[in-house]
């Protein structure tokens, strides 16, 4: 049985599996550009966040109605079970779905409704993150606030993704605020391929909770301080970040020295349906390449419950269970017999 953990990273447009955009494209009568599901999984090649975002943005064009969005979340829920997530905290796009002309309400209620059934259905509980689009006006941001309004009782905090550099948090300053006045909890990408500055910012200016990747945390000794000193989690994706080129390969992945510095680093897969693996294959195989501990695993799935948004009853239901797969891992792994010495 795979580590239970938390899933605190995870775009649910980046879950899009070939299958199931070739199978929406169909059903909504839109023309993809790719000649079946071989071709475009060939294209999962990026240079860079921009040409990942560029196909990500184009395949969102076949999710359009609220069974679309369903349909989208019980997919990855279904696949979350199977990798140990016990709880997921899920990022949206609205802009990236009004801009099409699909309602705000579409896309929350549809994600909702899966959202509603993921307790009983996967043993999942779930949160529900509200991201803006930096490359998009701060203007826009805050339009797309005020119009997820008559929906926040499903809504548990703001984020901020898409294209990083050149769109620093400074920008979102005032959406921020509404949504704290609005009783929203705050995370933000920083430091994915922006610079060090951009985390300062998203602690100093957005009072947010979490950094979202943060890998460039580590060019600024005061900052990894200051990280370690105030336990703010970084929600790390390595797949993500090999396939976007952040870093060359996983064995150079920072996510050990994070660790060794103290950091409260969690394991995710940001898009998964593009990056090659879900979590727990992200987990495994950064462990493998890095050399990871059991102790160090379980320390970064201990990490994920605590960095969550998790009510404290829950929380402690899920440590509880977490410490029990430990002893139960320890125990199967002591009555594994070694043979001591063969006799001649
Ligand atoms: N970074 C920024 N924006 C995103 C990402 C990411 O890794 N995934 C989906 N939108
Ligand atoms: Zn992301």
């Amino acid at each position: 049985m795979p580590i239970p953990k938390a899933e605190l990273h995870l775009h649910v447009e980046g879950t899009l599996e070939p299958e199931l955009a070739f199978r929406l494209a169909e059903r909504n009568g839109v023309e993809l550009p790719f000649d079946g599901v071989e071709e475009l999984r060939a294209a999962y090649r990026f240079d860079d966040l921009q040409s990942f975002l560029d196909l990500y943005y184009r395949l969102m064009d076949v999710l359009r109605t609220e069974r679309d969005f369903t349909e989208l979340a019980e997919a990855y829920l279904e696949r979350a079970a199977g990798q140990g997530v016990r709880h997921a905290e899920i990022f949206f796009d609205p802009q990236a779905h009004t801009a099409r002309g699909v309602d705000i309400g579409t896309v929350i209620n549809g994600l909702g409704a899966a959202l509603d059934r993921s307790e009983a259905a996967y043993g999942i509980t779930t949160r529900l993150i509200l991201c803006f689009l930096r490359d998009e006006s701060a203007e826009s941001a805050l339009a797309t606030l005020a119009a997820a309004e008559p929906y926040l009782d499903r809504i548990t905090a703001v984020g901020l993704d898409s294209a990083e550099v050149g769109h620093p948090p400074v920008k979102f300053v005032e959406v921020y605020r509404r949504a704290r006045e609005l009783g929203l909890r705050a995370v933000a990408h920083a430091g994915e391929e922006g610079p060090a500055s951009y985390v300062w910012e998203a602690l100093d200016l957005l009072e947010v909770e979490r950094i979202d990747h943060g890998l460039r945390c580590l060019e600024d000794e005061e900052l990894v301080a200051r990280l370690v000193r105030e336990r703010i989690p970084l929600t790390v994706c390595p797949f993500s970040n090999v396939r976007l080129r952040c870093v060359d390969t996983l064995a150079d992945h920072p996510l050990r020295r994070m660790l060794d510095a103290g950091l409260v680093a969690t394991v995710n897969s940001d898009d998964p349906a593009y990056f090659g693996g879900y979590v727990d294959q992200n987990l495994t195989a950064t462990a493998a390449a890095l050399g990871l501990t059991e102790d160090q695993q379980y320390t970064l799935a201990r990490n994920s419950f605590e960095a969550s948004f998790l009510d404290e009853p829950t929380r402690a239901r899920y440590l509880a269970e977490l410490a029990a797969h430990r002893e139960a891992s320890e125990s199967d792994s002591a009555s594994v017999s070694v043979p001591v010495s063969v006799p001649a």
